[in-house]
């Protein structure tokens, strides 16, 4: 019978983490978790199986085209979500009537998308989403990027370190508007403008032709991308619209959390997802040329889309593998987790081992962290074993030890040593 030749590595752009892996992992979960917690988002989680019918929208958008999907044995078309967006719609939408409003949710999902990999780019990632549902006001956006600012200022890195670049698609469809071109085109011409960079302007050109935009109109449209501040956008309106005391008053609530100096006005950030209708926003190192950190905005159509009462959401997605680079890049990556145990137990012959056993356990039961040896081995081999960062301290049995009733536990920084009564220890 042949068999298969069975690779070790997972599959391409998929990760292992390795219990070394874990320590950045973790560092990165718990400053957005403690971030999201502190401003008062409530966590929330859902299945990384989704229905494909969910996730598939007939936008154009490069997602829809990413996803893994396949058919369960019942004939289900079911998918791994991409994002958790569209499954946070859902289950809103599904409670809606008893839901109180604005909530805002937070949660850490992992999410697979079929993409070229490079570097910040894998098939799978971890996304902290912050989501304020219900909240029509801009303080909406100003709270989920403070929360956001907060995880990074936790992660070591300020102002100095990355930017915040925000845009609005409401302003983008005023001036759109302005030039004659109507409403029905908008959600289409944002994902071809959103591709500007990544495929030739004649592409867009044809994307934007094929949409129905007249060819006299494009290089109008183009020429929005060169509006350079928020007063060229309000002089070419002739009038301060109200997107643009919006974003005025962005501005203004993000200058009362102390963090308006993130933030710079780039008419470019337009996202690529087709859900966004409101203030959009892209976090970029200042260093490495990353791609973005974190990015999110408004998406008014989303719940009501899917079938739910029209309700406006605001939120972001905030991926573990961008953010870890930069880490690692600036040095600021943690060397070790703090989840080493206090004490590690070894013993020198299977006599001592019981005795090993029940020291490690009353320590636990006292709520002290023990490593134990889980066979007998010669004092070097554990102290070498134990000497690499296990545990700060140590106790080795011997069979003189165990004769005697007592424990010698030994601080490994400076190899000082104190004897207990190995009674006094188990009633600890
Ligand atoms: P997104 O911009 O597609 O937004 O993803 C958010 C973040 O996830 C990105 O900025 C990036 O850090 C990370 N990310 C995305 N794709 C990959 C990948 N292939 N490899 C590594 N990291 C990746 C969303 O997904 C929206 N659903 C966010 C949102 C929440 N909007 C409103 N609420």
């Amino acid at each position: 019978m042949a068999t298969d030749v069975i690779s070790f590595s997972p599959p391409r752009g998929m990760r292992d983490f390795y219990p070394e892996d874990m320590v950045l992992r973790n560092a990165v979960f718990d400053a957005w978790s403690a971030a999201a917690r502190q401003s008062g988002f409530d966590e929330y989680d859902a299945c990384v199986v989704e229905s494909l019918a969910l996730l598939k929208r007939k936008s154009g958008e490069e997602i829809t085209d990413q996803i893994y999907h396949f058919k369960d044995k019942s004939g289900r078309e079911l998918a791994l979500r991409p994002e958790m967006t569209p499954t946070l719609a859902r289950m809103i939408v599904a409670k809606q009537g008893s839901l109180t409003m604005p909530l805002k949710w937070f949660t850490i999902a992992q999410c697979f998308r079929y993409e070229r990999t490079t570097r910040g780019r894998k098939r799978e990632h971890y996304q902290l989403n912050l989501d304020v549902i219900g909240e029509s006001s801009v303080s909406a956006e100003a709270e989920v990027i403070a929360t956001a600012a907060g995880a990074m200022s936790r992660l070591g890195l300020t102002g100095k370190h990355y930017q915040i670049r925000f845009s609005s698609r409401a302003l983008l469809s005023e001036l759109l508007l302005k030039l004659g071109i109507e409403a029905a085109h908008h959600a289409a011409t944002f994902l071809a403008l959103d591709k500007r960079g990544k495929i030739t302007d004649e592409a867009i050109k044809t994307l934007l032709e094929n949409e129905g935009v007249s060819p006299e109109a494009i290089p109008t449209i183009f020429a929005l991308l060169e509006v350079e501040t928020l007063e060229q956008a309000r002089d070419m309106l002739g009038a301060e619209t109200p997107a643009y005391q919006d974003v005025l008053a962005f501005l203004e609530t993000l200058d009362a959390y102390g963090i308006a100096d993130l933030m710079s006005f780039d008419i470019s950030v337009i996202r690529g997802l087709s859900y966004y209708t409101g203030i959009v926003f892209e976090a970029f190192d200042t260093s490495e040329g990353l791609r973005a950190i974190f990015g999110g905005g408004r998406y008014d159509n989303l719940l009501g889309d899917i079938g739910g009462a029209a309700t406006t959401g605001v939120g972001l997605g905030f991926g573990d593998v961008v953010i870890a680079e930069l880490l690692e890049a600036l040095g600021l990556a943690p060397a070790t987790g703090d989840h080493a145990p206090d004490i590690a137990i070894g013993f020198m012959q299977d006599a001592q081992q019981l005795t090993a056993v029940r020291i490690a356990t009353a320590l636990r039961a006292s709520g002290k962290g023990a490593h134990l040896a889980l066979h007998a081995e010669k004092p070097k081999a554990f102290f070498k074993r134990v000497g690499k960062g296990t545990a700060p301290q140590a106790i080795y049995l011997g069979p003189d030890d165990t004769e005697n009733g007592t424990a010698r536990i030994k601080t490994l920084a400076d190899r000082t040593e104190e004897t207990v009564s190995i009674e006094e220890l188990l009633q600890a």
